[in-house]
């Protein structure tokens, strides 16, 4: 069934197929057909304090603006990650900035934070049914200097702390111009030394304790992930999401796409973030849980990544190419 969905879909332009994918998930929802689809058996999990119905999320970036959340979860998510969400609102870069590698099972997207704000993002958490566990991935606006980006990770944190079961600090998507810096050891020892002082306080002042959980690249060096594992453990952060998307273009050089600028997504990420997965395992020593998030496109790829050490994983460019089917698969592998 999803063959022939994705035939029609694959025909369109990627960015209309997306919004058009999400308003027929959104459809299917609202006539209550998604509760046809088969049950997800549950395999709970605790990770972070939060009971998990199954270790298979969404990953940031396909509902940006907290729209689609409902129907998405009856799709059988054990956990739904929104956003990146930036204080104001911004357009993102522009078209076309989203590319499918078919025969690579990949996407390039070079979206650069396109999103409605926080204050429309509010909007839509007040109207959502859902009571499971919601990340909500928290970014700076492209305009806001590096030195002034903690004030905009604050503004999220106190925005969103009373909907977020985690809240996701993204300092790792390569399409906003300097972000990565933050992941730079005096930079990121900065940001989160402001952002769990902040975490306290709300802690006390909202009788609510909020995850903070850090996304990472999959393009530092072995020494830079060693460091950042450092910073993570003396700032006590709660949790890491292995990988965000990569630059390197290594086994989708065929595609007509591949001098694209932007993040690559999907199989041709499944073994360097694995890689990542194994050596952040090796240092955080079950201190820190780790979220895998690139490549999952399978069941094998999956178990590669609980086996590396990851508790909980994420889809994105698997749910595209291989559909929903693939959450039930992985939840029970
Ligand atoms: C079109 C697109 C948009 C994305 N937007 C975001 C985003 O806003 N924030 C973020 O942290 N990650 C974003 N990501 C990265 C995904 O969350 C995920 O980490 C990455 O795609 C690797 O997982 P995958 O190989 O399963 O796709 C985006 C990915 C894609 C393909």
């Amino acid at each position: 069934m999803y063959w022939l969905i994705k035939q029609a879909l694959f025909q369109l332009n990627p960015e209309r197929s997306h919004h058009l994918a999400l308003a027929a998930i959104n459809i299917c929802y609202q006539l209550g057909l998604t509760s046809l689809l088969k049950k997800i058996p549950p395999t709970p999990c605790t990770v972070m304090g939060l009971n998990f119905p199954n270790r298979v999320g969404l990953a940031a970036g396909m509902d940006k603006n907290g729209d689609y959340i409902d129907a998405l979860v009856a799709l059988g998510f054990g956990f739904i990650e929104i956003g990146t969400v930036t204080p104001r609102p911004q357009t993102g870069n522009p078209r076309p900035r989203l590319f499918r590698l078919v025969n690579q099972a990949a996407i390039i997207n070079r979206m650069g934070f396109n999103g409605k704000g926080i204050d429309y993002v509010l909007t839509r958490l007040a109207k959502m049914r859902y009571r499971g566990i919601l990340g909500i991935n928290i970014g700076k606006n492209r305009d806001t200097p590096n030195e002034r980006a903690v004030d905009d990770y604050l503004a999220g944190m106190r925005a969103f702390w009373r909907y977020a079961s985690y809240l996701t600090i993204n300092v790792s998507s390569p399409n906003t111009s300097g972000l990565r810096d933050l992941q730079h050891i005096e930079q990121l020892t900065a940001l989160l030394t402001a952002l769990k002082a902040e975490q306290t306080r709300l802690q006390q002042v909202e009788n609510k304790y909020v995850p903070l959980v850090v996304k990472i690249a999959p393009d530092l060096s072995t020494t830079e992930l060693d460091d950042i594992a450092n910073v993570l453990l003396t700032q006590k952060i709660d949790g890491v999401i292995a990988t965000n998307t990569t630059i390197k273009r290594d086994g989708v050089m065929d595609s007509p796409y591949a001098n694209e600028a932007g993040g690559l997504s999907g199989k041709p990420l499944d073994a360097l973030n694995t890689r990542v997965i194994q050596q952040l395992h090796a240092h955080l020593q079950k201190k820190i849980p780790i979220i895998a998030s690139g490549g999952v496109m399978d069941t094998t790829s999956a178990r590669e990544k609980i086996n590396a050490g990851a508790q909980l994983v994420q889809l994105y460019t698997g749910l595209i190419y291989n559909g929903p089917s693939l959450i039930s698969d992985i939840s029970s592998c």
